[in-house]
């Protein structure tokens, strides 16, 4: 945790464009920085001036529900300026293209993008091209970094062992990644960070969903689920990313279910916890069951709720230093202090 009489960390990069580029450091930054925001979320008064005077932009080119209102609410609870811009209701509809989209955005201002999109490393053509700070809110099949913060977040909560301050809490445990990790973009961010900490990273699903050479991640894979729930002490079930799909892939959806899908019954066969993770949005009866979903192992709420303290803690320690242009460093870790004093009052 951030204490008192220090600042609050920044990342080694200017912006957040995949977990590829973050040290495990910086992973261990954001984890720690938004427990202390989620802390802070729990109380009836929740809103800062961390990020007063600070203009984003939520440019979003794909649908999103949990991504976007949590970069939003973490906005709104940090007290930056906000432009939410949809694609539906822009200009793109006439042809314009995204850089010249984001130039003109960038005339007026401001500065972070927050970008969703269904193309592979737009942020990465972003960054190069443009003056603001990017931030991936999901690339195409590629990255979605702030997904695998908040999920190696909820992880942390329940493995992190203060008794052994030196260890993440990750050595030793067993994670595998469930199901369509061809088109889903969690799935790499996952396997980067994961290993970033000290876990070892299995994936499972059909042959048809599994990308070419994913082994040479230094991931085990599985065929059947059976054997790697048998493995894990976590499992993260991806959803079947139909919209991605351009041909049938499997058999059908029951068959997928039968297969892959995490039930109840296979539950119960187990003699140990194992936490069930979904990034959502889920597809009941196909992933996960409602017993599962709804069940104790379940952690997919509190995936949500550490959404919002991983996004505040992501866009202070990336914007913190233009709050703070002409007020001296250090002013956000003065805040955060005193914060953090309020919060143990
Ligand atoms: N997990 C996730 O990215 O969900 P949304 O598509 O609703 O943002």
């Amino acid at each position: 945790m951030p204490g008192r009489g220090r600042e609050i960390p920044s990342l080694s990069t200017r912006h957040l464009l995949g977990i590829v580029e973050l040290t495990r450091q910086d992973i261990l930054h954001v984890i720690r920085t938004a427990l202390l925001f989620r802390n802070r979320n729990l109380r009836p008064r929740r809103k800062s001036g961390l990020l007063a005077g600070v203009t984003v932009v939520n440019l979003f080119a794909e649908n999103s529900t949990r991504t976007r209102s949590s970069f939003e609410l973490a906005e709104r609870r940090l007290g930056a300026d906000i432009l939410n811009f949809s694609a539906d209701a822009s200009s793109f509809a006439k042809g314009e293209t995204l850089l010249d989209t984001v130039r003109n955005i960038e005339a007026m201002h401001v500065d972070a993008i927050v970008i969703r999109h269904s193309a592979g490393l737009v942020p990465w053509f972003l960054a190069e091209r443009c003056t603001s700070v990017i931030i991936n809110a999901g690339d195409g099949r590629h990255e979605h970094p702030t997904q695998a913060l908040l999920d190696l977040t909820t992880l942390y909560e329940r493995w992190y062992d203060p008794a052994r301050p030196e260890q993440t809490g990750f050595e030793g445990k067993r994670v595998t990644i469930v199901g369509d990790i061809l088109h889903g973009r969690v799935a790499l961010s996952n396997i980067y960070g994961l290993q970033r900490l000290g876990a070892d990273v299995a994936v499972c699903g059909p042959p048809t969903l599994m990308p070419k050479g994913i082994e040479e991640l230094g991931v085990q894979r599985f065929n059947r689920l059976e054997e790697a729930i048998e493995f894990s002490d976590a499992v993260i079930m991806l959803r079947i990313q139909r919209e991605r799909q351009d041909r049938a892939l499997f058999p059908s959806t029951a068959e997928y279910a039968r297969l892959f899908g995490l039930n109840h019954h296979r539950l119960r066969t187990l003699d140990k916890e194992l936490l069930v993770l979904h990034p959502g949005p889920v597809n009941r009866g196909v992933e996960l069951d409602s017993e599962v979903a709804d069940g104790p192992c379940s952690m997919i709420l509190r995936q949500v709720e550490n959404g919002v303290a991983v996004r505040m803690a992501v866009l202070v320690m990336l914007l913190s230093e233009i709050r703070c242009a002409g007020r001296g460093r250090g002013c956000q870790g003065q805040e955060l202090n005193e914060m953090q004093m309020r919060a143990e009052c």
